[in-house]
């Protein structure tokens, strides 16, 4: 038997952000969330288990060709120690991962990363796991990672009382890729890995923040009502409740001393409101996740102008345009516009 998998994930984008966990162990999301996964950026995974005890009977992450230690390998550790446990497994890993955009600068790697090496670990240990439980592993690497399992749009819930008690808590796929007509032009500011890691941002912001009372208070009915406008395409009635979760979302971190903004940042973030105020692009809006750049969703047919205008943003270094992308899936299995489930 090959002990060997590659999966290929994909960043996703929360139109109704998750910020904040749940206390205890387990890590559950404190709010509920809904994004939509994007080709267009991937992140390929190797993973391959040795019988035979390699260099010390540790774990080996290659990220980008690089060989990399530290809190990054722990995590990944930590993932495939749940592996292991599950499959009765009793051998190390190597990892082999490459991220075709920018690594943790708030494009959404730690998504793509986790959904690809759940999937991968657990195909190569032998697990035949349907995509639930795969989304259940990858959320508690990485609690957004959960929604990259699936495509198109996808929601993860908080965790009720229920399935907190029984440990499990997986993402859930609402619209297939193929049926919504949304782009998003992602505005690359900065090249670079972002100051502050999510969680510790996260846990500053739980307990610092004089707002994040409000931000928990607010956060499920404005993702109930986000969602309603989202099943029904009605995008315009989207677009507010968007903007309002990411400034809050924002807002809420800035008060406990977390700002991911820069110059770049707040231009984009006026162009996109330029754009939509004088006509020019009146389907964009916007959202920023745990780093400086701007995700603007458009209607697909406003794309490539959209892209062109903040392309033109003084800091705006290059943009990409995404479209809705598939769910996590292994390297030689065909994609098709279904959302990922098994
Ligand atoms: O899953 P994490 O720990 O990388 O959290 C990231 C959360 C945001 O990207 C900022 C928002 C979201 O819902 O994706």
């Amino acid at each position: 038997m090959s002990l060997r998998a590659t999966a290929v994930a994909h960043p996703n984008i929360a139109l109704s952000k998750y910020w904040g966990k749940r206390a205890g162990a387990g890590n559950f999301p404190a709010v509920p969330s809904l994004s939509l996964t994007l080709a267009g950026l991937a992140t390929t995974t190797t993973v391959e288990f040795f019988a035979l005890q390699r260099g010390g009977g540790e774990d080996e992450l290659v990220l980008n060709g690089e060989r990399v230690q530290g809190e990054p390998l722990v995590r990944a550790t930590a993932l495939l120690d749940r592996v292991r446990a599950a499959s009765g497994l009793d051998a190390r890993a190597r990892i082999d991962t490459t991220n075709d955009f920018p690594t943790a600068s708030g494009l959404a790697s730690s998504a793509s990363g986790f959904a690809a090496l759940a999937l991968a670990a657990t195909r190569a240990a032998g697990l035949d796991w349907d995509s639930a439980r795969v989304s259940d592993l990858a959320r508690r690497s990485s609690a957004s990672a959960a929604r990259s399992v699936f495509g198109g749009l996808v929601e993860l819930e908080a965790g009720v009382l229920a399935p907190i008690e029984s440990g499990v808590l997986a993402a859930r796929p609402l619209v297939p890729p193929g049926s919504i007509d949304l782009r998003v032009v992602v505005c690359v500011t900065s090249e670079e890995a972002k100051a502050h890691g999510s969680t510790d941002a996260m846990r500053a912001t739980a307990e610092r923040s004089p707002y994040y009372a409000a931000w928990l208070g607010e956060g499920p009915c404005l993702h109930a009502t986000l969602k309603t406008a989202a099943l029904a395409g009605d995008w315009s009635a989207v677009a507010p409740l968007a903007e309002r979760s990411a400034l809050a979302m924002h807002g809420c971190a800035m008060a406990a001393g977390f700002s991911y903004f820069r110059d770049a940042t707040l231009r984009a973030m006026e162009a996109v409101r330029a754009l939509r105020a004088s006509g020019g692009a009146k389907s964009v809006f916007f959202t920023i996740d745990a780093g400086p750049h701007v995700k603007a969703f458009v209607r697909a047919a406003e794309a490539d102008r959209v892209a062109s205008e903040l392309a033109r943003v003084p800091g705006v270094l290059r943009t990409i345009v995404g479209a809705p992308g598939p769910g996590a899936h292994l390297l030689d299995e065909p994609t098709d516009s279904r959302n990922g489930e098994r």
